[in-house]
């Protein structure tokens, strides 16, 4: 089925954001239609993009019909098998390393063409094929590499929210049991990296899977002027927010548990969660760069007081001190 503009949710780009979660579970039953993995496509394809080289691509797997999918599904980390058997379509995106060294030349000329180029900013022919050009030229692939993987970054957060804005879950999964695999499966060259996979899918659990998931206060991530300065956020800005559907409930909800133990019954598969340590769920509660609501207080409580709680495993307190010398960073914490 095709689809006209008239069919096309309307969702605003704030309420988008806030609406999206990385879905974990997945409808086995139903296919996302054809013009919504185009839309969320097209979204990837409409990223920005550096000197406008087009380095992220994407190969859109169908496991009924994929003569890989055995291969595929054996690169997959242990903890993503369910989300992609269950999950509608899988999109492997790769950055095309070559589009640097091969599409810079003409990705200039297309913005220039396009009036995006212009002297008012200094843009001369000359200089940029006799200094600009030459000298991204020149880069080391390991260095376009970060380069580019940032614009796929891109690309894929695009699609991402245009998934949610369409109703259709989304998440990015890590293939990482057997590193080097996807590539081997699909028979890519050096230049195509796989740089993620992402599951596609209509949620089988509710669309807000719990509530938006906790992140670092805002003030902790932002800084003005120099680094360390915290940027505070205005409440009345973020009230508006929250009007806008920007910023939404704090998870878990009420019934976010017995969510997740219906979906393992329906699916036979272990009810329940993880739980760290007492000691580590009470440090983490305390953490004042965290922007704990109510919900995930409560819940912490409720999980202290039940019991039963894993052990924190000894042999752990070798890895973050390691860590510590390794990185030169306060891992402290995490060994009292
Ligand atoms: C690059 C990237 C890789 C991720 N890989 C996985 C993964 O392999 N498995 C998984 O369950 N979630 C994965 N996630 C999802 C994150 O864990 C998720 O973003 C986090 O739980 C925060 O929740 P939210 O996305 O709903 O806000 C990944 C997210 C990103 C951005």
């Amino acid at each position: 089925m095709s689809v006209s503009a008239a069919d096309i949710p309307d969702t605003s780009i704030l309420q988008t954001i806030g609406n999206r979660r990385s879905i974990r579970y997945f409808d086995p039953e139903k296919k996302v239609e054809d013009w919504k993995i185009q839309t969320i496509l097209q979204a990837g394809r409409l990223a920005s993009c550096q000197g406008n080289i087009n380095a992220t691509e994407a190969i859109v797997v169908e496991k009924e019909t994929c003569e890989l999918w055995d291969e595929i599904e054996e690169c997959v980390s242990g903890f993503n098998v369910q989300i992609i058997n269950q999950c509608s379509h899988l999109v492997f995106w790769l950055t095309n390393l070559n589009a640097w060294y091969g599409r810079a030349n003409d990705g200039l000329s297309s913005l220039a063409l396009s009036g995006a180029l212009t002297k008012y900013h200094g843009w001369n022919y000359e200089f940029t094929m006799t200094q600009t050009v030459p000298r991204l030229m020149s880069f080391p692939t390991d260095r376009t590499e970060i380069l580019l993987r940032f614009e796929s970054g891109q690309a894929v957060g695009n699609s991402m929210l245009a998934a949610t804005g369409l109703d259709v879950g989304s998440i990015l999964i890590a293939f990482g049991r057997k590193p080097g695999g996807v590539e081997k499966a699909f028979g890519l060259p050096p230049n195509l990296k796989f740089t993620w996979g992402h599951a596609i899918g209509y949620p089988l659990e509710d669309a807000k899977a719990g509530g938006q998931r906790p992140r670092l206060k805002f003030e902790k991530l932002f800084h003005k002027n120099s680094y360390g300065n915290p940027l505070m956020p205005d409440p009345a800005v973020d009230a508006a927010l929250k009007d806008k559907g920007m910023i939404q409930e704090q998870s878990p909800d009420a019934g976010r548990f017995a969510e997740i133990d219906k979906l393992a019954e329906q699916f036979g598969r272990d009810a329940g969660v993880v739980s760290w340590p007492e000691r580590e769920v009470q440090r983490l509660m305390r953490d004042d760069d965290w922007d704990f609501g109510p919900a995930i207080k409560a819940r912490a409580e409720e999980v202290v007081a039940a019991g039963g709680l894993p052990d924190y495993p000894e042999e752990m307190r070798e890895t973050f001190q390691k860590l510590m010398e390794e990185h030169n960073i306060d891992a402290s914490k995490y060994l009292s």
